[in-house]
């Protein structure tokens, strides 16, 4: 596989390269609300600009569907990346268009542009390989003769779409440092973990970790589960879960589950629960095989803090993905800051994978500085550790 730093020693002085990012982050109206992700992104931007290149970032916000949306434009992240870059950052009208054209064509050695959300373009999603080659061929007749490819979104490097994949084959293509850095990180994980090897799960969904789960659960030495997704996993043994989150047709699956998984999967005991989701909501904390019928389970409780914690105190190797709760209001917070300071206060090696729980730890104001890894890419990391191909990165091994 290429690299950045064989891009650079080819030297880039002067020569337009394109670089897919994942600047996918949160945002509250115009307000980004975590940063992680451009910053995690501004290292390869740097050395190409230092270098001399013409860097023109690729990226997606959000879930637009394939046409232009101004609730979805990358103008927040552009002027986000100016000011960390201390340069403006050209934000174009469009993707491969006219306005995109005009963009780079004014671009000076060193400097910086952001093409517009290429989700607004329906061929970057595409199922069809015609209609992503073709926009592809769009973006990379952007770079010219002599352009050439950066791939460092590994938030999207498990997504076979034109920016990611299709682009890898027109122009020379070249991982950059984030892509790098993750895959070695993750790698570590599937190869031959220090033990105890525990993982921690949350989030809502079991449906959405289900693959994970299967892939993982012969693997580590504890599961933790947390979040949402853990009423499921009680219902399934049985307990009555009020009105909290429940997948119905995942009972049978959560109880294989726990079948299989034997005193390897951990579930909380206890649970902070309330009959409204909000920021000024009552709570109460009920054992977490009585919720009662009116009341909703929205984070873990104090008590299945301390099991957890004492089970992270002793891993020598830690991968977390998903919240414990609705960690956005401040009622539902806690399981998730305690679990995230014990991960932090561990000795272990830790991974955090992504989306919500790298968010959780900056906006809980946990220091990063505690973690091995803050993973840029939350589908991505799990699609890897459930052993499945990454399209972006798998294009730049060929
Ligand atoms: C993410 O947020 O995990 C990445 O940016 C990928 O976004 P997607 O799930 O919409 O492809």
């Amino acid at each position: 596989m290429k690299t950045l730093d064989d891009l650079l020693a080819e030297g880039a002085r002067g020569r337009v390269v394109l670089v897919r990012a994942d600047l996918n982050v949160p945002l509250d109206g115009a307000t980004i609300t975590d940063d992680g992700r451009v910053r995690a992104s501004l290292p390869t931007i740097r050395k190409l600009t230092e270098a001399g290149a013409k860097v023109v970032l690729l990226a997606h916000l959000g879930r637009p569907k394939g046409a232009p949306d101004p609730a979805f434009s990358l103008a927040p992240v552009a002027a986000r990346l100016g000011e960390l870059l201390g340069a403006d950052v050209a934000l174009a009208g469009d993707v491969a268009g006219a306005s995109a054209r005009e963009v780079v064509a004014g671009l000076g050695e060193g400097s910086v542009a952001l093409l517009e959300n290429v989700r607004f373009d329906p061929r970057e999603t595409s199922k069809d390989d015609a209609e992503r080659a073709q926009l592809a061929g769009e973006l990379a007749a952007l770079a010219g003769a002599d352009g050439a490819f950066v791939s460092d979104g590994f938030g999207v490097v498990h997504r076979k779409q034109a920016s990611v994949f299709d682009l890898a084959t027109r122009l020379p293509a070249y991982a950059g440092g984030l892509v790098l850095a993750e895959v070695e990180v993750l790698r570590a994980l599937t190869g031959e973990p220090e033990r105890p090897y525990v993982v921690v799960l949350g989030g809502s969904k079991v449906s959405d970790k289900l693959a994970v789960i299967e892939a993982l659960l012969p693997k580590v030495d504890r599961l933790l589960v947390g979040g949402g997704m853990c009423f499921t996993f009680l219902a399934a043994q049985g307990h009555q879960v009020g009105g909290s989150l429940l997948e119905k047709d995942m009972i049978d699956t959560c109880a294989r589950l726990l079948a299989e998984a034997g005193d390897k999967l951990v579930l909380p005991s206890d649970v902070v629960a309330s009959a409204d989701i909000a920021a000024d909501a009552e709570t109460s904390t009920v054992p977490a095989t009585e919720i009662p019928a009116e009341l909703k389970g929205l984070d873990i409780g104090p008590e299945s803090v301390r099991r957890f914690a004492e089970v992270l105190s002793g891993a020598r190797t830690v991968f977390w993905n998903g919240p414990m709760g609705v960690f956005e209001l401040a009622p539902f917070a806690s399981g998730t800051r305690e679990v995230a300071q014990a991960i932090a206060d561990s000795s272990a090696f830790s991974v955090v994978g992504g989306g919500d729980s790298a968010a959780a730890v900056r906006l809980l104001g946990i220091g990063e500085d505690g973690f091995g890894h803050i993973s840029t890419g939350g589908g991505a990391s799990l699609e890897y550790l459930e052993g499945k191909a990454l399209p972006g990165v798998e294009v730049l091994e060929s």
